[in-house]
């Protein structure tokens, strides 16, 4: 069976023409994701995690290289099937109150991009059926991004994403914001809405910690570079890498590994 996600030797320097910006910010990225999958990505501050999952999400032009979702490539095939790509591949970033109109309503967060699709009389019910599987109470659909707490909006902005129904959903350090109490309780409600909707993700963390408990596989990146690759368990008890062994020297103390 062929990959969902399919990254080939990608790469991106920022420099412009004064040389000013960041050279190979990520350089000969490759890496395979199969359909159901949760893959991530760890590395220090700059390392190029997140310029990876721009040029997977389409919003950053790589300087050369190849990124396929779905046999699709995002960079290089008709306009008609890049058209189809939100369908297929959604993201959640770090801090969701920035990618929310504050005078939207919940309802209008959720329903923003299928909005045209959706017959004005369902509206309502999709968007509590989206609440309701992010485990926030439906009469949120009423308020306004403020009046949720940090862990409240980060579910309406997972709720959003897969209003499209995506196969693949990618999530940029999607619990660094939070506090540390809700940060459990986020990647838990991703693990379960993971094995619930079949979903292939990927996760993007500097924490080998939250990563060890949501990943079947992980890339360390260093540098742009990916330098070491296999089990979340290994990486953490044997890394091979040096960079990975100073990385994993400076998590405080992982709780034991097994279901939580
Ligand atoms: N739009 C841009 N223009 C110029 N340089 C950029 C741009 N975006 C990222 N960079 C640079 O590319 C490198 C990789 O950045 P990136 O944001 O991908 O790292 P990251 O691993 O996601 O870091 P963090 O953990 O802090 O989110 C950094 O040196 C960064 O400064
Ligand atoms: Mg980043």
């Amino acid at each position: 069976m062929s990959p969902l996600v399919e990254v080939r030797d990608l790469t991106k320097d920022f420099r412009s023409r004064s040389g000013s910006g960041a050279r190979n910010a990520v350089d000969h990225v490759t890496f395979q994701v199969a359909e159901g999958e949760s893959f991530g990505i760890v590395g220090e501050s700059g390392s190029g995690k997140t310029t990876v999952s721009r040029m997977l999400l389409g919003l950053v032009t790589p300087t050369s290289g190849s990124a396929l979702i779905s046999g699709i490539d995002v960079w290089n095939s008709s306009k008609a099937e890049r058209k189809t790509l939100p369908g297929i591949v959604q993201v959640v970033f770090q801090d969701p109150y920035s990618s929310m109109n504050p005078r939207m309503t919940i309802e209008r967060v959720l329903l923003e991009g299928i909005r045209s699709q959706t017959p004005r009389a369902s509206r309502a019910a999709e968007a509590e059926r989206l609440l309701e599987l992010v485990g926030l109470p439906t009469r949120y659909a009423a308020l306004h991004p403020h009046q949720l707490s940090g862990g409240q909006r980060q579910r309406v902005a997972i709720a959003r994403a897969l209003a499209m129904n995506p196969r693949v959903l990618i999530a940029d350090e999607p619990v660094s914001a939070l506090d540390v109490s809700m940060r459990g309780q986020v990647l838990n409600l991703l693990a379960d809405l993971r094995t619930q909707l079949g979903l292939t993700c990927i996760l993007i963390s500097h924490d080998l910690g939250v990563v060890r408990q949501f990943c079947d596989r992980v890339v360390v990146m260093s540098k742009g570079q990916i330098v070491e690759e296999g089990d979340p368990d290994r990486i953490l008890t044997s890394p091979t890498h040096e960079y990975t062994k100073t990385l994993v020297a400076s998590i405080p103390m992982l709780p034991p590994s097994g279901p939580s």
